[in-house]
């Protein structure tokens, strides 16, 4: 690492959340199934073809620069070619529908991937629609396990998505429509049009989905949380972990996870979201789910959201130690950092907030001390998209992507 890169110290704000709970005290429907779903969950998607596990990059010496004792960054920009965690909890929705519509027309009695995969059922498969809203990697994802499982994906644009990730998301195959508001008014047209063309959605926004495809979105983000865990050296376990939230699905995912792997001696949970789009601080400091208004303006565009999910809302209250709000600039200090390494480390800009949250927390007196960050700390991160809008990461880094 280059010494003299400035690392993000911007004002940011951090709630330590009274109604946090370890050790039995997370009761949602998270936990159907525990930790053998996820288990199933991971298995199923390690059969998936160009499979993987994303790399767990191990920051020493970020690390040493402000005095943690570990830092690691999941890092999800190779994700199935996708950029983002995304395929891991949409793309395994998308096989769980399609599995299911076998079972039911064709009175198939187990299907799985490898069957879909090889084409047994195109005749039922080609005739499903799966639709979502996105700020762009959750469409993507979509569109891409649609191409891969063989049925058709509509996705829904909040009207901020460039340009750049609107063509990537078609390259995927996938029927495009730009809606004229944000990511919440893009969630409530694709509900409205699914239900009258009897489309699947797939989403973990209440009025938009069913539970079960929720679940199984909750559960393929259990599976990443499996894998990366499962990367850490023999006995080492996270003290602390940061992780984005946009409408809360990861973070309450993360959560869960941690409270069914470690219960009471989980790790301290942080929930980070961009200081303008900050609906789980806000939901946490009031108790009970707050809306945000407006158009969310953020660099992060993954985090613009402005209403958590009901789905998530009962595991993020009980789960998230504290939260905390980072503003753009945390985020562009914290790209260019990464991009400076020998090897440089590409991720986007809502990809790198939980780093960019805990760079600028072991580096604040009182935010080290409330978290109890010290140097013995053992601190994870996730990376959750690579550069996903490459034009978009040349100029906040001033090099295209390596
Ligand atoms: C890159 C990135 N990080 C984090 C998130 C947040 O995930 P969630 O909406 O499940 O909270 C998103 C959501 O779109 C995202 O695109």
């Amino acid at each position: 690492m280059n010494g003299s890169l400035a690392l993000p110290r911007p004002t940011f704000s951090l709630l330590a959340n009274p109604r946090a709970r370890r050790g039995g005290g997370i009761r949602s429907e998270a936990f159907r199934g525990g930790l053998p779903a996820i288990d199933s969950a991971l298995h199923e998607i390690r059969s998936w073809p160009d499979y993987h596990p994303t790399p767990l990059h191990d920051l020493t010496g970020l690390a040493q620069h402000v005095q943690l004792g570990q830092l690691r960054l999941k890092d999800e920009g190779h994700r199935f070619g996708v950029g983002s965690f995304k395929p891991m909890g949409g793309g395994y929705a998308v096989s769980r529908i399609l599995a299911r519509e076998v079972m039911q027309v064709a009175g198939a009695a187990r299907t799985g991937p490898r069957e879909l995969l090889a084409g047994e059922f195109a005749d039922i498969v080609s005739r499903v629609t799966v639709a979502c809203a996105t700020d762009g990697n959750h469409g993507r994802a979509v569109a891409w396990a649609a191409r891969t499982f063989g049925c058709r994906a509509v996705v829904y644009l909040a009207s901020h998505v460039s340009e750049s990730r609107e063509e990537t998301i078609r390259s995927f195959g996938a029927d495009v429509v730009r809606t004229s508001g944000n990511h919440d008014d893009a969630v409530r047209q694709v509900a409205a049009d699914a239900g009258a063309a009897g489309w699947f959605v797939v989403s973990q926004t209440a009025s938009a989905t069913s539970p079960e495809i929720a679940h199984d979105i909750f559960l393929g983000y259990g599976a990443l949380f499996h894998e990366m865990v499962n990367q850490l050296p023999h006995g080492v376990t996270p003290s602390h972990v940061f992780v984005q939230c946009g409408v809360g699905g990861l973070a309450a995912s993360c959560m869960a996870y941690a409270e069914l792997r470690w219960g009471g001696d989980r790790p301290v949970i942080v929930v980070v979201e961009a200081e303008n789009a900050a609906c789980a601080f806000r939901s946490v400091a009031a108790g009970e789910p707050v809306a945000i208004e407006g158009d969310l303006a953020t660099l992060m565009g993954g985090l613009a959201a402005g209403e958590i999910s009901p789905h998530v809302w009962p595991t993020l209250d009980a789960g998230a130690d504290y939260c905390m709000t980072i503003p753009d600039e945390a985020a562009i200090d914290t790209m260019r950092c990464l991009a400076a390494m020998n090897p440089p480390i590409a991720i986007g800009e809502a990809g790198v907030a939980s780093l960019a949250a805990a760079l600028t927390a072991a580096q604040a007196p009182h935010a080290r001390e409330l978290m109890g960050l010290t140097g013995q700390s053992r601190v994870l991160t996730i990376g959750t998209e690579g550069a996903t809008d490459p034009g978009a990461y040349a100029e906040i880094v001033g090099l295209s992507c390596p």
